[in-house]
């Protein structure tokens, strides 16, 4: 089974981390999880997930987030200041790094090699070793820094992947749009999911003559 990393930074889109981390402990996959402080403040406003920054005490806290009972051993929480965790040397191998939700703040950091902390430092070495990185990034409007930041991961090799869904599959609640982004970020981790029905085209249109 694989080793994948999920950072959460302090953008809005704590439910696409939710349904990503689901996605992969579903599939039996090893996750290790980084929470930058303000990734803890949104999953307070977003999820009504209170954290206390204490990995060990808030392990628990988060499987059940989850609903994974059973995912306790696969996932590992670790500091976002731990910079001599695992996840810091390109020799721990892992098979990609979600960054879900991207703060424009993290992503200038990462497009900038600033590995101030552990969620930082784990993308510059996806980046380094040419492992799959994606930035699920998240502001509206953007500014020519913030595009010129998208720029610059992506001629490293990361995935800009903007947390924003699209509505030709007719979604029928704010489920189906989280699915449909977390669908899209397994699939580019190379993880099979249920989440999404692939799009196949429209049903058969029937094109009225004008003249
Ligand atoms: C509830 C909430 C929502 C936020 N939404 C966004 C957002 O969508 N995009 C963004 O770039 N920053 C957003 N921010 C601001 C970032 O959290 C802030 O810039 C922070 O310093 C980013 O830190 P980090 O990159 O270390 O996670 C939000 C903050 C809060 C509290």
């Amino acid at each position: 089974m694989g080793m994948y990393i999920v950072g959460m930074a302090g953008a809005s889109g704590a439910p696409y981390a939710k349904r990503v981390l689901q996605g992969l402990l579903a599939a039996g996959h090893e996750v290790k999880c980084v929470i930058s402080d303000a990734g803890r403040r949104v999953l307070e406003v977003e999820e009504n997930l209170l954290l206390t920054g204490n990995t060990e005490t808030d392990h628990p806290d988060v499987i059940e987030w989850l609903n994974s009972p059973s995912a306790g051993g696969q996932l590992e929480l670790l500091h976002h200041k731990d910079v001599a965790a695992s996840i810091a040397s390109g020799s721990f191998h892992t098979d990609g790094m979600a960054v879900v939700p991207c703060s424009g703040g993290t992503l200038g950091r990462i497009a900038n090699g600033v590995s101030s902390g552990l969620l930082e430092r784990a993308a510059d070495v996806c980046l380094k070793e040419r492992r799959k990185l994606i930035l699920v990034t998240r502001e509206t409007p953007l500014s020519v820094i913030h595009l010129r930041n998208m720029t610059a991961v992506t001629e490293a090799g990361a995935i800009v992947l903007p947390g924003s869904p699209g509505y030709y599959h007719q979604p029928k609640s704010v489920q189906d749009l989280v699915d449909m982004i977390a669908a899209r970020i397994l699939a580019h981790l190379g993880v099979e999911s249920n989440m999404l029905k692939k799009w196949t085209g429209p049903e058969p249109a029937t094109y009225a003559e004008t003249d």
